[in-house]
């Protein structure tokens, strides 16, 4: 099978984009003067200032291992910097049933202001479908800047993500003991020994992604002048046997006009076990001086939320979607996850894009493992049947989103009443689908 990074230019947008002038073609990311003009691309997309040598330094080392895709403007100033970037790699998203399904990530889509509204992005997006299909991979999946570009291109949220901010003189620890110790390390262990960690963590939780190579340098603070790193402090809590179960990374900001009114800002957290989730929030709410915990980027569906003395002190300052997946292969996609309860479902999709379109018969077996066979002939009796477009399809995937809400906001069609509850039987995941990181 062909390597991602051997995935040739899509024909198809290069042509469209010819054009209008405009060249498609990929960065040959060894060529550091080429790398680093389309990273200085990507930060002028994002609105970011010029970037730091050391910075690009730092992305031309870590990111080479992506598929790194440009559009350039012969006619543009400087001819040499691209007008449109988008880089991708195929990577293991964890789905229902502690398993992962090959997903093609998507990443650093940006058009200059200067050419916006031409449909560049278009072109770019679906080369990108194009090329995950022509490889076989079932899944596309990206996180998003806004939630009104990509539902076009049969993206749909399939996992939400909460802010939190946690009132902690209200907070009260009602949660269980743990039993384990506390240990603050310095950043070179974290870096040494957390890697491995968070790796089994990923495979708890459906929607977690791989983490790219650079992320915990990144939450560091090192890239760059590495100041920021200088004001993170991280904690270990080993469980009874001395083993490491999970790591915290924060930072406490004074609060001058009121003494013990300090913020903890809970960069990174993460827990293998039930008992180290308990020993490090606990460990945090508890602190001396703080009146106030935020955590970013957290599932919707946190425990600590029941784990103290008022419910209302953990509040939940914004939530919304996170991790935006598409369905390319029906077969391969369903089939690589588990299901909650055994039963048919028929699904009758629709795609603009055809790679998804058709009848699916989908067959639960008492195992939770599914067969997807083409819809021939008629619906079994005992089946479930539904039709939906792949954005509903994307959003059920990984069992965060409910089939009856759906049903009722018009976007899924029971074609036999009662299906919505029996698909959401066997497609919601016990354990809230949660992504810890952007991509
Ligand atoms: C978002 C962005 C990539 C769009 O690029 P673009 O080349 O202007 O987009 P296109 O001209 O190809 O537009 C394609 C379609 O998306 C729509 N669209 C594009 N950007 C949109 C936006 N921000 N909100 C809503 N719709 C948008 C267009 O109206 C067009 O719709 P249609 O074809 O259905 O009529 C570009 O504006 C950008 O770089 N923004 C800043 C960085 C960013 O947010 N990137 C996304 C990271 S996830």
């Amino acid at each position: 099978m062909t390597h991602y990074l051997d995935a040739p230019i899509d024909r198809q947008s290069a042509e469209s984009l010819a054009t209008q002038g405009l060249r498609f073609e990929l960065v040959d990311t060894s060529d550091a003067a080429a790398f680093e003009a389309w990273l200085q691309a990507e930060a002028r997309g994002f609105h970011d200032g010029v970037e730091g040598a050391d910075i690009i330094a730092a992305w031309v080392e870590g990111l080479s291992y992506r598929r790194t895709t440009g559009v350039w403007d012969e006619q543009a100033a400087d001819a040499a910097a691209p007008v449109a970037t988008v880089s991708s790699w195929s990577a293991p998203l964890t789905v229902p049933g502690d398993r992962t399904v090959d997903a093609w990530a998507i990443s650093a889509v940006t058009v200059s202001p200067t050419h916006r509204r031409r449909g560049i992005a278009r072109n770019l997006l679906e080369a990108e479908l194009r090329t995950a299909h022509s490889l076989g991979v079932p899944v596309a999946a990206l996180t998003v800047s806004e939630a009104t570009i990509y539902g076009r291109f049969g993206f749909a949220p399939s996992v939400m993500a909460a802010d939190w901010t946690i009132a902690t003189r209200r907070a009260t620890w009602s949660g269980p003991a743990a039993h384990g110790r506390l240990h603050f390390i310095t950043i070179d262990e974290l870096l040494d020994q957390a890697p491995a960690l968070i790796e089994r963590v990923r495979l708890a939780s459906p929607g977690q992604i791989e983490p790219w190579p650079l992320l915990l340098r990144r939450l560091l603070g090192l890239l760059g002048d590495g100041k920021e790193s200088k004001t993170l402090r991280v904690v270990r809590y080993d469980d009874v046997a001395g083993t490491a179960q999970g790591f915290a990374l924060y930072r406490v900001t004074e609060n001058e006009s009121e003494m013990f009114g300090h913020t903890l800002d809970v960069v990174f957290q993460t827990s293998a076990t039930d008992d180290a989730y308990s020993g490090l929030w606990r460990f945090i709410f508890e602190m001396d001086l703080v009146g106030e915990v935020t955590a970013k980027l957290r599932s919707v569906d946190e425990a600590f939320a029941w784990q103290i003395s008022d419910f209302r002190a953990a509040r939940k300052t914004t939530q919304r979607d996170h991790l935006w997946t598409r369905i390319l292969d029906v077969e391969k996609a369903l089939e690589a996850r588990l299901y909650s309860a055994h039963g048919t479902i028929a699904l009758e999709v629709t795609d603009a894009l055809g790679y998804a379109d058709g009848g699916f018969l989908l067959e639960i077996a008492d195992d939770g493992s599914a067969t997807v066979k083409p819809l021939i002939g008629d619906v079994p009796e005992n089946a479930a049947h539904i039709a939906l477009s792949v954005n509903e399809l994307g959003a059920l995937y990984l069992g965060g989103v409910s089939a009856v809400t759906l049903t009722r906001a018009g976007r899924i069609t029971e074609l036999r009443e009662g299906s919505a509850s029996a698909v959401d039987a066997s497609f919601r995941s016990a354990i809230t689908p949660w992504l810890s990181i952007w991509f």
